[in-house]
């Protein structure tokens, strides 16, 4: 799979994205991101990072639930600009980063989430490691991504959704057809080789579920941050 510069890549869709999100998953990406929000702590005070927070889908939902800080990361400046200009409230900043080298303390947040980024960065395992860093001891971790269908016929209808049909459509909204190209490709190889569930366990996360939605075509994967041992 040809990686692009995904800086450069989500500069490019920016000013689509968010058409193109709702296009593209018929209007279920407001319903996998409610679904998510739904898992998300009760408790109101809580810390969170969304990192990968591209236009401030996810932030735009939890500035409503949480009163602690809010902090959105992103490597696209694009992106992170549509966010700004999406969400105003005192307590929600966005910062341009790498969610492979997060910028925070050890132990700095309650909640992380990461909606339909990790499989875009070139080393998703690095962005694990720091996504298990900055949460706080029994802080939780939730990643929402795409997944490839188990039922053999579905498998192959979304399959040949996001070779032929997504490419081609994308291209014609945002002009980078090779962009889509690799969005379809990244899904399927990203589903198909990492088992996510285990490699959030050897991270140290517990307490890991994965609950599919929609035909298993998106999933949330949940885990936890240790937290110490009361000593006996
Ligand atoms: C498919 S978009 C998802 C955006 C948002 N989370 C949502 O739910 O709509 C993926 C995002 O991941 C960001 N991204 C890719 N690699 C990244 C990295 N290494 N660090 C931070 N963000 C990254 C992209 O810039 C893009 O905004």
């Amino acid at each position: 799979m040809n990686r692009p510069e995904m800086s450069v890549l989500f500069d490019g869709l920016a000013k689509s994205y968010d058409k193109a999100n709702i296009f593209f998953s018929f209007g279920f990406d407001y319903y996998w991101r409610k679904r998510l929000i739904d898992y998300l702590p009760t408790s109101t005070d809580s810390n969170h990072i969304d990192v990968a927070c591209g236009t401030g889908a996810i932030i735009k939902r939890t500035a409503k639930k949480f009163t602690g800080n809010i902090v959105g990361v992103d490597i696209s400046k694009d992106m992170l600009k549509i966010a700004n200009a999406r969400i105003s409230a005192p307590n929600v900043k966005m910062e341009h980063g790498d969610g492979q080298a997060l910028t925070f303390k050890d132990d700095s947040f309650d909640v992380l989430t990461n909606g339909f980024g990790l499989r875009n960065f070139p080393d998703f395992r690095k962005g694990l490691k720091e996504s298990h860093r900055v949460l706080k001891k029994g802080g939780q971790a939730f990643f929402l991504d795409f997944q490839m269908p188990k039922n053999i016929i579905l498998k192959k209808l979304f399959r040949f959704y996001l070779h032929k049909i997504m490419p081609v459509l994308g291209g014609m909204i945002s002009k980078d057809k090779a962009g889509w190209i690799y969005l379809g490709a990244s899904i399927e190889y990203f589903s198909e080789n990492i088992d996510l569930e285990s490699e959030m366990k050897r991270i140290g996360f517990v307490e890991v579920k994965n609950i599919p939605m929609t035909f298993g075509v998106v999933s949330v994967f949940i885990g936890k941050k240790d937290e110490p041992q009361a000593l006996a």
